[in-house]
């Protein structure tokens, strides 16, 4: 069997690192032409534990896996071909931004050639897998393609792990020669006795929906219990740990603190109440969630403003949405600094990662800020290992 991967993200490049690993050959394909080109030299454009090796592993020597900007030639003998493409929110409303997903329908469609499954495993509101088949049955034979959903649930920083050992896989078909197929590609996965939940299309579009926002409801409904802990002398972290050992509940994502954030959370759970709201369908909890967790953040950063003395230096250990990954997109740490700078707190940020990140976190405060002071700065540790797992102490001053 083999595979075509559009787009090099999170999901795109470890899906395919991770097929490759299966024994399929498979070509990534990104439009971003540095990234491709990066790839291709076997460096990975973002921080992912074990990517590195795995890329090593097969570029170099299984040759399984190869990079190209081409999405045409890399379709020329593709079965199957998935689309990775992000899915952010839209600038002026919580809906999720389809362009690239409907950018690579169409290149896929006017590349059809011989039978092969379109798989969408971009995190996408549901009826797009049937909206992508119409843009495809526009340009291309109606018998030379099925449409699969096959969203993904991997976490960044253990992202090959939960890939090779997933809780579940989730494919959404609309025939049985499609679901053979997928089930064919999961084999490596079933020997592990890994279920496979195969469901209509819309069915698994609502799942990757309806998983993420449960998961942030977990995380706001324990901050918001956390606030009440503090008011009445309670103990969160105890409340948190007996709630958790109630097999029902669980223990995960019950954890207080400054809100979630990311590049998943944030966006899934806006996209998700827009959706129900155009189907006249009321997801009051959803939006509750989401509320609490913009409110979460303003509460954390004025109960900081009040307890910090003038002249005061904080200290932010890491700047990426959570631990073992350099990806910034909704940081709440980010946020955070951006709301204590504007009050003239200085910060002094740690981070371990790369130094792009650094340059991504400077653009993202979109102030303007002043390198002031490098302290403590491990030079040959920053620029060797490019720059990864080095400790970078920087001051930062607003300039008004
Ligand atoms: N990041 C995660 O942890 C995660 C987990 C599960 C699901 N998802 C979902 O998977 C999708 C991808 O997320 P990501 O974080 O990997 O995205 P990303 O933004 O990191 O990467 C997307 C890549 O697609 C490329 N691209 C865009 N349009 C293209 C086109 N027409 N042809 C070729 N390449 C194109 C971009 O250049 C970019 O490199 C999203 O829908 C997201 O919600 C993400």
């Amino acid at each position: 069997m083999k595979l075509a991967i559009v787009g090099t993200g999170y999901v795109g490049l470890v899906s395919g690192a991770c097929f490759a690993e299966f024994g399929y050959e498979t070509v990534c394909v990104d439009k971003d032409i540095r990234r491709i080109e990066s790839l291709k030299s076997g460096k990975c454009p973002f921080y992912e534990p074990g990517m590195d090796n795995l890329l090593f592993k097969h570029l170099r020597n299984t040759k399984l896996l190869s990079f190209s900007n081409s999405l045409s030639e890399s379709m020329i003998d593709a079965d199957i071909i998935f689309i990775t493409v992000g899915t952010p929110s839209k600038r002026l409303d919580d809906d999720a931004d389809l362009t690239h997903v409907w950018s690579a329908a169409n290149e896929i469609g006017k590349n059809i050639n011989k039978y092969c499954l379109v798989v969408t495993k971009s995190t996408v509101p549901v009826g797009t897998s049937k909206e992508i088949k119409n843009v495809i049955a526009k340009i291309a034979p109606k018998d030379k393609f099925d449409v699969v959903s096959n969203p993904e649930f991997l976490r960044e920083g253990s992202a090959i792990d939960d890939f090779m050992r997933p809780d579940r896989v989730v494919v959404g078909t609309e025939n049985s020669k499609s679901e053979k197929i997928m089930r064919d590609l999961y084999r490596p996965l079933f020997l592990r006795e890994t279920p496979m939940v195969s469901t209509s299309i819309e069915t698994a579009e609502i799942i990757k929906y309806a998983s993420n926002s449960f998961l942030a409801t977990k995380i706001g409904f324990i901050n918001e219990v956390a606030d009440l802990c503090e008011a009445v002398g309670a103990n969160v972290q105890d409340v948190s740990k007996a709630m958790g050992i109630d097999q029902r509940i669980g223990s995960k994502f019950l954890n207080p603190g400054p809100g979630y954030g990311g590049s998943c959370f944030p966006k899934d759970v806006k996209a998700f109440s827009l959706t129900a709201k155009k189907f006249n369908v009321d997801l009051s909890i959803v939006d509750a969630v989401h509320l609490s967790n913009q409110n979460r953040i303003k509460k954390i950063a004025n109960k900081i403003i009040k307890n910090t003395s003038k002249n005061s230096v904080l200290s932010f250990l890491g700047l990426s949405f959570k631990p073992n990954t350099d990806d910034i997109r909704e940081s709440t740490s980010i946020k955070l600094a951006s709301i204590l700078l504007k009050k003239d707190i200085r910060l002094i940020v740690s981070i371990q990662l790369l130094l792009i990140a650094l340059k991504n976190f400077l653009l993202n405060l979109n102030i303007s800020i002043l390198l002031s002071n490098l302290v403590r700065m491990p030079m040959q540790s920053l620029l060797g290992q490019n720059g990864m797992n080095s400790e970078l102490l920087i001051f930062l001053r607003l300039v008004k």
